[in-house]
């Protein structure tokens, strides 16, 4: 009898190890034909705002990891996607002080940004929620780049704060994330790393 439930449960936890990884249900798979690099895109692109970690440099927390959140923007100037992370960085708030001693941040962007993981059923923490962790250090853009305009209007396109923000105060350095290592977690098989050339060269 006894071995009956043992041969019955060992059973079960091996249809659960196929079906699942690490215990999370199974939902969905990756759609075919759809890159790492690319759904990193897809969600780089459709965030708003990335909660981004920095190493505090805070005396109240020295050394421990900080969270805060950054508006971010990848779009050119017709609103397709570069790919490019750009953000206003306030060097008076918690992540613009970290960077000026230890650049070093990692922005992290889920699906569940904007609900379309609940609406599946998948709760935020399973891998049928994709997510991606970009780490990279933060570089102020250069004003004097032809680019630089049209790469700010395109962030006001998407920020109508933003232009406020830019007008009141100095405070704020216009940048970019110079991307050092993409992890994505999406679906089946484990975090995987992305080389930042993919990523550039995918298309979504
Ligand atoms: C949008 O602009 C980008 C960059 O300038 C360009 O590569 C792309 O072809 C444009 N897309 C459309 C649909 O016009």
């Amino acid at each position: 009898m006894s071995q009956a439930i043992a041969i019955i449960s060992g059973l079960l936890i091996a249809l659960l190890a196929v079906d699942s990884c690490a215990g999370y249900s199974a939902h969905g798979r990756q759609p075919s034909g759809l890159s790492d690099a690319a759904l990193a895109r897809r969600l780089v692109h459709q965030a708003n705002w990335a909660a981004v970690g920095s190493i505090s440099t805070h005396e109240k927390i020295m050394d421990f990891p900080m969270v805060n959140i950054m508006a971010v923007d990848d779009s050119a100037l017709n609103g397709s996607s570069t790919g490019h992370i750009r953000f206003f960085l306030l060097n008076l708030d918690f992540t613009g002080r970290d960077t000026q001693q230890k650049n070093k941040v990692t922005f992290f962007f889920t699906d569940d940004q904007n609900g379309a993981c609940q609406r599946r059923g998948v709760d935020p923490m399973e891998p049928a929620c994709p997510r991606v962790m970009v780490s990279g250090s933060v570089k102020k853009l250069d004003t004097a780049d032809p680019s630089y305009n049209d790469q700010l209007q395109a962030f006001y396109n998407r920020h109508k704060s933003a232009e406020k923000w830019a007008a009141h105060s100095h405070n704020f350095d216009f940048s970019e994330l110079e991307i050092e290592n993409i992890f994505i977690v999406a679906y089946q098989g484990g975090p995987r790393v992305i080389p930042a050339e993919d990523y550039y060269n995918a298309t979504i």
